[in-house]
């Protein structure tokens, strides 16, 4: 064991004998030197005050003194030299100055070391905290026995392999409580590997109020060849699509056992010796893997590594999951006090968890999330509730005292029973009351453009408006109290997506107001709030939503067509509800024998003129023809044939039937020219649209039995159209 030494100290007798200026490196890497259980192949001799020093690692260095050197004796004096290890003297040897016999106190040069630390033969060292024990025996050999790197030390004396993996909002703590925080709202592999083969715990991330952070929204414990556990909001279990009842505990048929208390739902899988238990509350995931202890065991996904890059552990899935979004900060956050409320999972009242815990990931994304994201819906409790999970799980301490410190009650139930839509999550509403809130992104089209709904949808016999649930629950307003103008028109939500729809049509009106400006019908109606005569008070915004469909006049600019183009069609799409005018001429009066170029029509024949409007709803309107007329082409000689829609009185072959009765009316007269005139003659038509809703629009023309115009109807209020047919003679 001196052998060594006896190198050195020749090495320091030449040193003594003759003056060696300066330092230098010698190389011993033929003839390594082990120093106290550390193996050097290069030595760094110097001159320090007059004393060769020879260290290993480096040249001696006074400032830097945990360095592992020999201190040979100073020139020309005792021949006694020192050994130090990381700076600290060990032994002291002496060469007797007769004989050049290396003499000691006893120790020699052989030793153990761990982690940097010499431990001399014959001694035992012993960490009760972590289950260490380290022995060095006479012989300089070195004995360890400590738990794996997962494992927990028990009672301070058996290693128990009980790592647990904490996911919360966006944060990802894993087994060896390292933090990484989730960005994107995209799914996450948050434990794979050999060591639970079989089964992947993926972690889908979601927004909520905010775009730009991301919260675990459910839990699916994927398993080779069978069916799928979903764990998700508001307690619900899902084995592929089908949603389980769980009363207290039960087994899935692929094997997964899976308990429901109050405070969430733990799914359990046995893989061989190890077990994985998935705890989730619809906010925090807890995955807890057991097993035998020692090993180090083969892990896969953001639990046995979230340092990972995100990147690697992200599924593939929707593209747009990555997208990230910039909103504006929430000015209503105070940061500091925040941060205040996080530093009591460093309080005194978690002391029992902080000898076995770490809480430092715990805050950090505490006050990462709360700085950033409103304290609503329990998020303030959220981070402490998982680290005080945490320690009672993994030490089986259950610490309750820090909630009356920090305002959070015991865990309750949240959601339970409450299903929100896919563009939905559960929340807590301001009156304390739960909700299925609007997620941002969705919401976020709406919200930017200030609106609770879609645009209104103008059909072609009925008005209809969309409002979104989840914008009313967020708004405070229960959509059972809105109504249209007549209270019993309400709105009809659709259970799956929860969007509310009002409408009305012709054969229910629901209190629809019609009004009439220049070239325009409109429907109106108006979603209120119950006006509940005995609520002298209300809790929720006014709600006035007017929304209303409309026609188009028949304003169109005068055409002429030749009758061999017949028939004349306009077609009008300025309006939201669309429509088309026909006017078509007949020689019969089953209006079959279609006037067109090929037709001979003689003077004094009878002819039909057919005006007809497709598309539009006959509960709702009527076609109105004011007055038709011809004019040769100059437009200099005029001939009526109705006028204010009633046939002209002293032109006994001219008939009008169905006027202002529906959606077409036709007129016949007999075939005539202009005296002294040829050349084409051209029929025009002034026509319009009335409102039938709540009135009569068939034009009084004196004559029994036909009904009397209503007082309410104003032809002359409302635009008219003309519709022209040319006629070659
Ligand atoms: C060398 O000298 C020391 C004392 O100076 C003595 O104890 C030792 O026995 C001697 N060794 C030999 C080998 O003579
Ligand atoms: C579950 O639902 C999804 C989407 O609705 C569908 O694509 C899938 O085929 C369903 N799976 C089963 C097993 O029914
Ligand atoms: C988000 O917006 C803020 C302020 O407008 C800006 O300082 C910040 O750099 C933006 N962050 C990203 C990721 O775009
Ligand atoms: C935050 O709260 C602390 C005390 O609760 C207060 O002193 C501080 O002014 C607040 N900061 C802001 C920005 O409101
Ligand atoms: C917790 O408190 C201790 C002292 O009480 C302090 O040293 C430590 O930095 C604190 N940790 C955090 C994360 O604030
Ligand atoms: C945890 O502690 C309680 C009593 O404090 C005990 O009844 C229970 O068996 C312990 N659980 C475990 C897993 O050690
Ligand atoms: C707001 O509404 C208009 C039309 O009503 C639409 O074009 C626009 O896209 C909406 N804004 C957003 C941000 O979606
Ligand atoms: C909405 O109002 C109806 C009747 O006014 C009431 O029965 C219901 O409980 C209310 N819903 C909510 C969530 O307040
Ligand atoms: C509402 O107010 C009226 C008049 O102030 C009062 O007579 C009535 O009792 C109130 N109704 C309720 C339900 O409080
Ligand atoms: C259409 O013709 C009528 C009568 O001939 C005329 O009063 C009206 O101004 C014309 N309209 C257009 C848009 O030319
Ligand atoms: C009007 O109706 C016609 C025929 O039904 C259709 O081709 C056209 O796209 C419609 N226009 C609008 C604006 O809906
Ligand atoms: C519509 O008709 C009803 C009953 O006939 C009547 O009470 C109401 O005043 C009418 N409304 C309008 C706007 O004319």
């Amino acid at each position: 064991m001196l052998r060594p030494l006896l190198f050195l100290s020749a090495l320091i007798g030449l040193a003594g004998a003759e003056t060696v200026n300066g330092s230098s490196v010698v190389d011993i890497s033929n003839c390594p030197i082990t120093f106290y259980g550390k193996q050097y192949e290069e030595l760094y001799v110097s001159f320090e005050s007059q004393q060769l020093v020879v260290c290993f690692d480096d040249y001696y260095n006074v400032s830097q003194p945990a360095q592992d050197c020999i201190l040979g004796p100073p020139v020309d004096t005792e021949r006694t030299f020192k050994t130090l290890v990381n700076g600290s003297t060990i032994d002291t040897f002496t060469f007797s100055s007769g004989n050049d016999t290396l003499i000691n106190d006893g120790g020699d040069i052989s030793a153990c070391r761990h982690s940097g630390v010499m431990y001399k033969p014959g001694t035992n060292a012993s960490d009760p905290e972590t289950c260490f024990s380290l022995t060095c025996n006479d012989s300089a050999v070195l004995g360890i026995t400590q738990c794996g790197p997962l494992d927990y030390c028990q009672d301070n004396t058996i290693c128990i392999l009980n790592p647990i993996c904490t996911v919360t909002g966006p944060a990802v703590i894993d087994f060896y409580g390292d933090l990484n925080t989730v960005q994107d709202r995209c799914a996450y592999t948050l434990l794979s590997g050999s060591t639970v083969s079989g089964l992947t715990v993926v972690g889908y991330f979601r927004e909520r109020r905010r775009r730009d952070v991301s919260f675990l929204d459910s839990v699916t414990l994927q398993l080779d060849g069978e069916e799928d556990v979903h764990l998700e909001q508001g307690g619900i279990v899902k084995l592929g699509n089908t949603t389980q009842t769980i009363n207290g505990s039960t087994v899935l048929s692929n094997g997964v056992e899976v308990s429901e208390d109050q405070t969430g739902v733990t799914a359990v899988k046995t893989i061989g010796s190890n077990t994985v238990s998935v705890f989730f509350d619809g906010n925090t995931a807890q995955i807890l893997l057991t097993g035998p202890p020692g090993e180090d065991p083969n892990l896969g996904g953001l639990c046995a590594d979230s340092s990972t890059s995100l990147s690697d552990e992200r599924l593939p899935g929707d593209n747009d999951c990555e997208v990230l979004y910039n909103d504006t900060a929430d000015s209503s956050i105070n940061c500091t006090t925040m941060t205040e409320h996080c530093n009591l999972l460093n309080d005194t009242v978690f002391t029992s968890c902080h000898n076995h815990i770490d809480p430092t990931p715990y805050i950090d994304a505490c006050i990462d999330t709360l700085c950033k994201y409103p304290a609503v819906d329990g998020l303030d409790c959220q981070f402490l509730d998982a680290y005080a999970r945490h320690c009672s799980l993994q030490i089986n301490d259950t610490v309750d005292s820090w909630r009356s410190k920090a305002g959070c009650s015991s865990p309750q139930p949240f959601c339970q029973g409450t299903i929100c839509s896919d563009h939905e999550f559960c929340a807590e509403t301001i009156g304390g009351e739960i909700g299925c809130f609007c997620r941002a992104i969705f919401a976020f089209p709406y919200k930017s453009n200030d609106t609770l709904g879609d645009p209104t949808v103008c059909e072609e016999n009925s008005a209809s408006l969309t409002l979104v649930g989840c914008l009313l629950e967020e708004r405070g307003i229960n959509y059972t109290t809105l109504h249209l103008n007549d209270p019993t028109c309400t709105g009809q939500m659709d259970e799956v997506d929860h969007m509310v729809t009002f409408s009305f049509n012709s054969s229910d009106p629901c209190g629809t107001e019609v009004t009439s400006n220049n070239s325009l019908l409109i429907y109106t109606n108006t979603i209120t709030a119950l006006n509940s005569s005995s609520d002298n008070i209300t809790r929720q915004d006014r709600v006035d939503i007017d929304f209303s469909c409309y026609y188009t006049q028949p304003d169109v600019n005068n055409m002429t067509f030749r009758i061999k183009d017949s028939p004349v069609i306009e077609q009008f799409t300025s309006g939201t509800w669309n429509y088309t005018l026909t006017m078509k001429a007949y020689t019969d009066a089953r209006h079959t024998e279609g006037v067109d170029s090929n037709s001979e029509v003689q003077l004094n024949q009878k002819i039909w003129v057919v005006l007809e409007t497709d598309g539009l709803d006959d509960g709702l309107v009527a076609l109105v023809t004011d007055s038709c007329w011809v004019t040769n082409q100059a437009g200099t000689l005029r001939y009526n044939l109705i006028k204010d829609g009633c046939a002209k009185s002293d032109d006994e072959t001219v008939d009008v039937e169905g006027n202002g009765e529906g959606l077409s009316n036709y007129f016949s007269f007999n075939m005539f020219q202009f005296t002294r005139s040829s050349g084409d003659v051209d029929l025009h038509c002034k026509l319009h649209l009335c409102a039938t809703l709540n009135q009569t629009c068939t034009p009084d023309c004196g004559g029994a039995p036909r009904r009397r115009r209503s007082a309410t109807l104003k032809y002359e209020d409302e635009a008219p159209a003309f519709i022209t047919m040319t006629w070659t003679n």
